[in-house]
């Protein structure tokens, strides 16, 4: 193995979803120490001492990113068991919480959508970048989602905090560049994971997707490992402030229609 993330030291919010468990055991493939930061405390310990019997340094936080305390706290709590903070990876997300069109949504609803899928990224970065800038170098990756730049039913304040998660990435790369700090930002499309791909709305859903995107297989959480891996690593050490589409070309087409594309098919234009 490689060891691109030897001595580097990582708290992976939302670390025991899909993409973190998959972000999680790279990183620990990779060298690095790391911080789970979650609510799912079963998932997350037992993440956790799989890692440290194998001979990783992991360890879980109980993390609740809309308390402000949880995140200062693991964030102590990483620079108390490792000596430093030099990567963190904004992974912790919740979908679904909004329902139908703008004008049904409760200010409830979107105060909640806000506070998970942007304000604790924001304050996650706040309480990391002190740590960071003690030893002039860091890397954050965070998530942004396809429909941040498209429209959908249902997701207008998810898209809007992920949208603003790629607006964060630039501020953070302005603001913090001189410090040797770099944040990048990632846009997946879809990703199924163990939890749902199998589930009958799973493969339907997959399927749908499926037959709007050039992709010849839909998106897996462990696609996403890589790139986050690429982002915290040295080897992007050049590139900061960037969103990179992860979607298996679902937005870089338009639309075409079904009758138009089948005389293509048939050659017959
Ligand atoms: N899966 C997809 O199809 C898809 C598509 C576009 C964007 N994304 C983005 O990619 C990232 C990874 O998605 P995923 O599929 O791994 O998601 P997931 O739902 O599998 O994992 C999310 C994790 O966040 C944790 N979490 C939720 N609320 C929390 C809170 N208040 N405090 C701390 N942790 C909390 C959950 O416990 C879970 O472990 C997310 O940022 C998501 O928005 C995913």
């Amino acid at each position: 193995m490689s060891q691109k993330m030897k001595d580097r030291v990582a708290i992976i919010t939302g670390g025991c979803g899909g993409v973190g468990i998959e972000v999680s055991r790279t990183f620990i493939k990779e060298g690095a120490s790391i911080v789970i930061a979650d609510m799912n405390d079963e998932v997350g310990n037992a993440l956790a001492d799989e890692m440290k019997a194998a001979g990783g340094n992991a360890i879980f936080c109980h993390v609740d990113v809309t308390k402000e305390e949880d995140i200062k706290g693991c964030v102590e709590k990483c620079v108390e068991t490792y000596g430093k903070l030099d990567t963190l990876i904004n992974i912790a997300c919740v979908m679904g919480i909004e329902t139908g069109y703008i004008h049904e949504v409760t200010s409830e609803m979107f105060d909640k959508d806000i506070s998970i899928n942007l304000k604790g990224s924001f304050l996650f970065t706040k309480y990391a970048l002190p740590e960071m800038m003690k030893n002039e170098k860091g890397s954050i990756v965070n998530f942004s989602a396809v429909s941040a730049i498209r429209g959908m039913i249902g997701h207008s304040v998810y898209a809007s905090a992920k949208y603003g998660m790629e607006c964060l990435t630039r501020m953070i790369a302005t603001q913090y560049g001189k410090n040797g700090i770099r944040a990048n930002c990632i846009r997946p499309g879809v990703m199924t994971n163990p939890n749902w791909e199998d589930t009958d709305f799973g493969k339907e859903y997959s399927a749908f997707m499926l037959s709007h995107m050039p992709a010849t297989r839909i998106g897996r959480a462990a696609d996403a490992a890589p790139v986050v891996l690429f982002f915290a690593c040295d080897d992007s050490c050049y590139v900061n402030g960037q969103t990179l589409t992860m979607d298996g070309g679902l937005t870089c087409h338009e639309p075409q229609w079904k009758e138009d594309l089948a005389e293509f098919e048939k050659g017959l234009r």
